[in-house]
């Protein structure tokens, strides 16, 4: 039996989104984009963490900063430390400072980093591991870092295809988190092909129950899926990797953020998990 864990979470309405500048081979500059839409479509999702009793807490969206809407980018959180984030890509780096002060002000210890990375896209809590992404945006100096400021284990994983740029466009957390007696259940899913030869093999031997996704379903951004342990909220493309939930037990959520796919992220972009002191 899947159990439902509470989440709270930090998302950025965007009211400013559009595609003008391309950092990933998702952004077509010359292609149009309907804001209003991506508002819709963004508020479906938030709509449902809260109708399923997930807590959302909203960054106020800065004009010029049209990425700002992919929270996941703007830090890790655990423990109530919030480690920023030191963007790879100049056309974010403003949204490094909103990012700190947000923590800051909403009580968490600001932790400012000093290695290249982008945050929860390409750190990935499973258990008390993190995984870390690298290959595209985040350094490994990072890596190292970042298990210094959490004091757990990181790691590496190396991404190949510049489609998949992110560690969370690769890989989906599916049961994150750890009881009483340490961690109970932690498995994740993740797309094969997207890693090289040394990364699938640590990945085949950590989690050897893993979800195995589709080529198909990995190239409609299937991965970039958020979970409470029990509800996994995945892309209504993703129709493979939907089947293979339900089979083990999740209930498969769809939402649809095509327009913020047009800036390269979706569901797990658009979500930043707040994990307060325990
Ligand atoms: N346009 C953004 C970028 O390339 C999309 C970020 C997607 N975020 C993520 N967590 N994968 O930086």
């Amino acid at each position: 039996m899947r159990i439902q864990q509470h989440r709270r979470y930090l998302m950025c309405r965007p009211e400013h989104f559009t595609v003008s500048y391309r950092i990933n081979p998702w952004m077509e500059p010359t292609r149009p984009t309907d804001t209003d839409r991506a508002l819709s479509q963004w508020q479906a999702l938030y709509d449902t963490y809260l109708d399923l009793g997930h807590e959302v807490e909203l960054i106020d969206p800065v004009q010029g900063l049209p990425d700002m809407v992919y929270t996941a980018n703007g830090g890790f959180i655990v423990d109530g430390r919030a480690l920023g984030v030191k963007f790879r890509v100049d056309e974010r780096r403003g949204e490094e400072q909103p990012f700190m002060d947000w923590f800051d002000a909403h009580g968490f210890e600001v932790v400012r980093p000093d290695a290249v990375q982008e945050g929860e896209g390409d750190f990935l809590l499973v258990g008390d591991t993190i995984l870390g992404g690298s290959g595209f945006r985040s350094s490994t100096e990072s890596h190292r870092e970042i298990g210094e400021v959490f004091e757990r284990d990181v790691v590496t994983l190396t991404l190949v295809d510049p489609r998949f740029y992110h560690l969370d466009t690769a890989i989906a957390v599916l049961d994150p988190v750890e009881g009483p007696g340490g961690v109970e259940r932690a498995n994740i899913a993740y797309l094969p092909s997207a890693f090289d030869a040394a990364s699938r093999r640590v990945l085949e031997e950590r989690y050897p129950d893993a979800v195995l996704v589709s080529d198909d379903d990995g190239a409609v951004f299937g991965l970039n899926a958020a979970s409470d342990g029990l509800n996994v909220f995945h892309s209504p493309r993703a129709t493979g990797f939907a089947a293979q939930l339900r089979e083990r037990g999740y209930n498969a959520v769809a939402v649809d953020l095509s327009e913020l796919l047009l800036g390269g992220g979706g569901i797990k972009c658009c979500t930043l998990e707040l994990r307060g002191r325990a």
